[in-house]
């Protein structure tokens, strides 16, 4: 199994990102055994295709990088790089860019939805993304990727260009690319602002008791508990009664989370407690989880040489395992 994923570099890493996407990385990670591996790649690149601050890009992919190895993401076990790195991304999305067709891209979703109305104002890179996330994929012989209902679309694109060229550029004994199946990750928890239980906690809203963030120390993750929204009401010991109750809900849902457990039997625990009770016992838990994390996320975020160490030493394995695949594409066009 080669599970190739990537992860878009963003800035002030919470508690939504940890239990909703980090974490699951790490266990993919923590799965793998014999010959299998997982390579992990900051997507710096697709970063350009939207306007961007370059300064901002560069310290959410070493922020990006901090906080995957802090949360447990092994270097040494899997392959953690940014695509900026490794130039091999950028030279077979050119390649592929041969065989794609216009066709293919102007179907796709993600680029109508981005475009809107104004798809004479957006960037090449923006239109032509889709491209360089099957380079991204198809360059390490990926077996599997894992993709969200939203990515389901560009896999499919990544295996028709694959197959193309396979059957335009190569002979049935000896492809040049694998044709990567989806998988789709285990469902995550989907967590919710502190301040307001109809919304997602977003790096992006404004108020930041809304969020708890990977930086955080202990005593301001259990002030950001303690301000939490509530209702005066107790727990009920049925996940039933939380129907109604948002706020409740989603603290509920931090705890199951943090603990691994579900919320059913967060509520056969603390079921009849008030969120006087509760809320210091939620505190609690998310230090003993994310206390470790954060001490490792906050002094390696701050070891510029380090990262850079991390970072280089995955894209040397990045370009030796992509080498082959790239020769063989430029072989295969008479390049
Ligand atoms: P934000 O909403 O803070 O801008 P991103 O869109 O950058 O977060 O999301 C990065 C990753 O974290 C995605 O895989 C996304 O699904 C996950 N994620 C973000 N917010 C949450 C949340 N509140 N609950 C669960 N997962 C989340
Ligand atoms: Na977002």
């Amino acid at each position: 199994m080669i599970v190739v994923s990537g992860i878009q570099p963003t800035g002030n890493l919470h508690l939504g990102n940890y239990l909703g996407a980090i974490r699951n990385w790490v266990k993919m990670q923590d799965e793998m055994d014999g010959d299998s591996r997982c390579m992990f790649f900051l997507a710096d690149l697709h970063a350009i295709s939207m306007p961007h601050d370059p300064a901002e890009l560069k310290s959410n992919t070493l922020e990006m990088a901090a906080a995957l190895v802090a949360c447990g993401l092994d270097p040494a076990r899997s392959v953690l790089f940014n695509q900026a790195q490794v130039p091999a991304h950028a030279e077979l999305q050119w390649l592929l860019m041969g065989t794609a067709r216009m066709g293919w891209l102007n179907r796709m979703t993600q680029w109508k939805d981005k475009a809107g109305k104004n798809r004479e104002g957006q960037s090449v890179a923006l239109f032509g993304y889709p491209v360089l996330q099957a380079a991204d994929v198809l360059l390490y012989q990926a077996t599997h990727v894992p993709v969200g209902e939203d990515q389901k679309q560009h896999l499919e694109l990544a295996r028709d260009i694959a197959q193309k060229f396979n059957n335009d550029f190569a002979s049935e004994e000896s492809p040049v690319f694998t044709l990567p199946e989806p998988f789709i990750p285990p469902k995550a928890a989907r967590i919710m602002s502190l301040r307001d239980g109809s919304k997602k906690m977003s790096k992006s809203d404004v108020s930041e008791m809304s969020r708890i963030e990977l930086a955080d120390d202990a005593d301001t993750m259990a002030q950001k508990v303690k301000k939490a929204k509530t209702d005066p009401e107790p727990l009920p010991s049925e996940i039933e009664g939380l129907a109604e109750r948002p706020e409740a809900l989603n603290l509920v849902t931090i705890y199951a989370a943090l603990a691994e457990t579900t919320p059913e039997a967060v509520l056969a625990d603390h079921g009849g407690q008030g969120f006087g009770q509760f809320k210091p016992a939620l505190a609690e838990k998310m230090v003993e989880v994310l206390g470790p994390i954060r001490d490792r996320f906050v002094e390696l975020k701050e070891d510029r040489e380090e990262l850079d160490a991390i970072l280089a030493r995955g894209a040397a394995k990045a370009r030796e395992f992509s080498t082959p695949t790239l020769d063989a594409a430029y072989k295969a066009l008479g390049l």
